[in-house]
């Protein structure tokens, strides 16, 4: 955002002496050059303005008209305003396309402002920052997704060449949640690609280093703050203060980058919200390897949260997701993120699914019980920042019902696993005489706002009752007065009326309008206002009667304020307790969304171990199976056995080859689904799981493509091929679908090749790898536990019928022109195609491709450079150079067929060396 003309106070005043600025526009100056990084919400009546460059922006955004307001400088200001009862609409635009808003508001009655004279302005605050990572409105927010503010330090390494860590600290505003770690840079990438935050901030150090630059540039929302933010020295002493307590030692042992962006964190939220603390738990440390690590390429191509194509309907998320609450839905979708590698906590939430996958009666009554259970944490953090209304209290109120109700049909459970009666203790967190006291306060019918009144509950409070009463009664009176006056002066069609201009009036029509303007009646009746059909007065009485109305009104709605600030801070009190409850509601939802769909579709327990098995039995896509299920045949379910031979410490690999359109990427993608689901506590699609917990997961595509960033298609897929074979661990499950196609064949076929080799010996993974190169399959002859396995089609008339069925085995090709015939290719190339396909074919074999592979030295790479390869070398050296001096245009054609005799003969003789 570009900076005023004018941005501090001196150099605004020097401009007004040069261009008189007027006195409102000096005060925006000023507003805005405290806050030069976020776009200024100006309030003026019931608009917010923009004004110079923030208007540009924002109207080019929000594709609202630009207007001018004056002349600043001599020149034009430009201008545009949203209206302020449509503010949120325009916020939410604005802050999804990565803005900033600082809300500037008029902080006194404007008649306050005139009193200091009559060219004087009102004065004005930036009440709240908006920024993407510390939203709390419903309206803001997507109910079912976390919305993470993220802060990075990095600590310096040590030694040199020691790898660089860092520090992590994540918060979600408007639940509360608050996790600290500490991480190594693949760890932070996948951290940040599994958390996906609102917002990121970072140190300008690290923002602008010479390695990340171009990953935080490329990621949305990446903010650089001041030294202040992420200070060491003081972040201690911040960290502690925000949850006053003496020391941060309270939360576990912090490294000193932990505690740099923890405090980060919290002095960024108090900076957005003026210093003021909305409730946060006390930082959780999550350890590095508690968590499956998934990065952004795996996730992405494992369509978990979104699909590729951005949508969310058909990702793996909203294909299980049967919540019934948006805390639930959170919470899946965070399991999900990041499935568990501790297989006792992995088994405490199986245990708990388990419970309710066969009593189907309990399970929907506890359902219909939670759909009805509002969003808690959301409703405290709004109310203990001063920003919640009576609906917000009636959810705490209604939330701590249900959890209370829940908790008594959980506690009568026979039989509960552990992880149940851990959910039902913490349904009783929250205070049920907190509940019942709100049950009795609020009322049925609840405004949205507290200003608009009447949401308190008719005898819950006795001066309230009584001022209400007064205020009614005088409206009582009003019309008792209304029928007196209507006698009096024998206008039968007299009314006593009310509006925002004149207050109460007595209205007759024209006719009788004389009649009150004369004596005796003149007396009594003081004329205001002369309408084309009506006169209208007012009276002595009827002005006293005013007066008492609103002095009620105004009082009633002063105790309705205080009762509801009284009621906010007895649920800011209870904070860490709603928040364990709310916890406890998401997580009973989550085990009985997963029992219901384990249910509806035949998903089965997994067995969760330490060992390195990995065998599914039947396994199914759960993504693929439910798309089928609404249009057309049955999925064909496959096994997959990954797990270390007899006897074997290491898993195994499954080159996979068959057909296009068979399933093999399907089946690949299955797999790792599977693993993804069972450790994230979910029953799993298939008839039997073995699992031992998987570390990493990784899964690449050999066909995607960054042209953002800059990357071609084939070094996407070797970037990506890198980092796995630089991390896999011997716990590691990945996943390769067709490495080494973007490149000329040869080439391909060398890289997958000596990628299989390096994953079976070095990596010692387990892994699926799904290849057209059939070539490949040789190396089952020489590498232990690598296992050839292929989809089966049937042939039919000259047309492949797919069998999607995964057995031991080979392809022997690809029906590759049968599957684009399929697909609609004109006839004419099919059948071109089919004659170029034989010619290459007939060539293949008069050439010894398969002897050239098991000539191919295994290990290249590690072993030494043998000397025959050397004199290889050169031998082809001699060759190309042959080649290269070679100049067709002066030869004779006699010379042309010697020099061509000549490099065969070279050739050959290279062939027996
Ligand atoms: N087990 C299965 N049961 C039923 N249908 C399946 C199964 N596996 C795959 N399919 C169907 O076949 C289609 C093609 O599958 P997939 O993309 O996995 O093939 P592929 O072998 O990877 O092909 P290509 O070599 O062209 O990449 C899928 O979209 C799906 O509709
Ligand atoms: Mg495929």
């Amino acid at each position: 955002m570009d900076a005023l003309p004018a941005p501090s106070p001196a150099a605004a005043a020097d401009a007004r002496a040069a261009a008189r600025v007027t006195p409102m526009m000096e005060q925006y100056i000023e507003i805005k050059a405290a806050n030069p990084d976020a776009l200024l919400f100006y309030r003026m009546g019931d608009f917010y303005e923009l004004f110079f460059a923030d208007a540009e922006t924002a109207s080019r955004a929000l594709g609202i008209v630009l207007t001018k307001r004056g002349k600043h400088l001599g020149a034009d200001i430009p201008m545009c305003g949203v209206p302020v009862d449509r503010a949120d609409e325009y916020l939410h635009r604005l802050i999804a396309l990565g803005h900033r808003v600082a809300v500037c508001e008029q902080v006194e009655d404007p008649a306050e402002a005139k009193k200091r004279g009559a060219k004087s302005v009102v004065r004005r605050e930036v009440v709240r920052l908006v920024t993407p990572g510390t939203l709390t409105e419903d309206s803001l927010l997507d109910a079912c997704r976390n919305n993470y503010l993220l802060a990075v330090a990095r600590s310096r390494a040590s030694a040199a060449g020691q790898e660089a860590t860092f520090g992590l600290a994540w918060i979600d505003m408007s639940t509360g949640e608050f996790v600290v770690a500490a991480r190594d840079r693949a760890a932070l990438a996948a951290d940040v690609a599994r958390l996906d935050p609102a917002e990121i901030i970072v140190p300008e150090s690290l923002y602008d280093d010479a390695e990340l630059q171009a990953y935080w540039r490329a990621l949305p929302a990446v903010t650089p703050a001041t030294r202040d933010v992420f200070d060491g020295a003081t972040a201690e002493r911040r960290l502690a203060g925000y949850f006053s307590v003496a020391e941060t030692a309270a939360f576990g042992a912090l490294s000193r980058a932990e505690l740099a962006a923890a405090a980060a964190c919290v002095t960024y939220v108090e900076r957005t919200q003026l210093g003021k603390r909305p409730p946060l738990s006390p930082p959780a440390r999550e350890a590095g390897d508690a968590t499956m690590q998934i990065d952004a390429a795996t996730r992405a191509n494992l369509e978990l949260m979104v699909r590729l194509s951005g949508e969310r309907r058909g990702s793996l998320l909203a294909t299980v997701d049967r919540t019934v609450t948006a805390a639930g839905s959170r919470l899946l979708a965070q399991r999900l993120a990041a499935p568990l590698t501790d297989p006792a906590r992995i088994v405490a939430r199986l245990d708990a699914v388990e419970a309710f996958v066969g009593d189907a009666g309990t399970r929907e009554t506890l359902r219909g019980h939670m759909r009805a259970a509002p969003d808690l944490t959301r409703a405290l953090s709004r109310l203990a920042l001063g920003r919640g209304g009576p609906r917000d209290l009636a959810a705490v109120r209604d939330g701590l019902a249900a959890a209370a109700t829940i908790a008594a049909r959980l506690e009568a459970l026979a039989g509960a696993p552990h992880e149940i009666a851990d959910i039902a203790a913490a349904l009783r967190a929250g205070d049920a005489a907190v509940a019942r006291e709100f049950a009795r306060a609020l009322a049925d019918e609840l405004p949205l706002l507290k200003r608009d009144g009447g949401f308190v509950r008719a005898g819950y409070d006795a001066a309230l009752d009584e001022t209400r009463a007064l205020r009614d009664e005088s409206r009582r009176v009003v019309a008792a007065l209304q029928a007196r006056y209507a006698d009096e002066t024998g206008v039968r069609a007299l009314k006593i009326r009310h509006n925002n201009v004149l207050g109460y009036f007595v209205e007759v029509a024209a006719q009788h309008g004389e009649r009150l303007l004369r004596p005796p009646l003149n007396a009594t009746f003081i004329h205001r206002q002369t309408l084309a059909g009506q006169v209208r007065f007012t009276s002595a009485e009827l002005g006293e009667l005013e007066a008492r109305i609103a002095t009620a009104a105004q009082r009633a709605l002063a105790i309705e304020l205080d009762i509801f600030e009284r009621c906010a801070a007895q649920v800011a009190a209870m904070g860490e307790a709603i928040r364990t409850v709310a916890q406890a509601l998401a997580r009973l939802d989550v085990a009985c969304a997963l029992a219901a769909l384990a249910a509806a579709h035949g998903y089965v327990r997994p067995e969760i171990e330490r060992s390195l098995a990995f065998a599914v039995e039947g396994g199914r896509h759960p993504v693929v199976e439910q798309a089928l299920l609404t249009n057309g045949g049955p999925f064909v379910a496959n096994d997959c056995d990954l797990s270390p031979p007899p006897g074997g410490d290491a898993g195994r690999i499954w080159l996979l080859t068959g057909p296009n359109m068979a399933g093999k990427s399907t089946f690949l993608r299955q797999n790792a689904l599977i693993a993804v689901l069972a450790q994230a506590g979910s029953f799993v699609p298939a008839k039997r799981a073995r699992i031992g917990v998987v570390d990493r997961l990784f899964s690449r595509v050999g066909a995607a493509d960054d042209l953002a960033r800059g990357r071609s298609t084939f070094m996407v897929e070797m970037v990506e091929t890198a980092a796995i074979l630089n991390q896999a661990t011997e716990r590691s499950l990945v996943i390769l679908d067709e490495i080494g196609r973007g490149t000329a064949t040869f080439d391909g076929l060398s890289i997958a090749w000596a990628t299989i080799e390096h994953l079976h010996e070095k990596n010692r993974c387990r892994a699926l790898f799904a290849t057209h190169f059939h070539e490949l399959t040789a190396l089952a002859a020489k590498l232990p536990r690598l296992h050839n396995a292929t989809v089966r089609v049937k042939e039919w008339h000259g047309d492949v019928v797919f069998l999607h069925e995964v057995v031991a085995g080979a392809a022997d090709r690809s029906y590759g022109i049968q599957v684009a015939k399929l697909a609609g290719l004109p006839r004419a190339v099919i059948e071109r195609a089919q004659s170029v396909l034989t010619a290459l074919e007939a060539e293949d074999r008069a050439s010894p491709a398969r002897k050239l592979l098991e000539d191919l030295p295994l290990f290249a790479a590690a072993a030494p450079r043998v000397p025959a390869e050397a004199a290889a070398d050169r031998a082809s050296a001699a060759l190309i150079a042959a080649l290269a001096a070679l100049n067709p245009d002066d030869l004779s054609p006699r010379q042309a067929l010697e020099a061509l005799y000549a490099l065969k003969r070279q050739w050959a003789d290279m062939q027996e060396d």
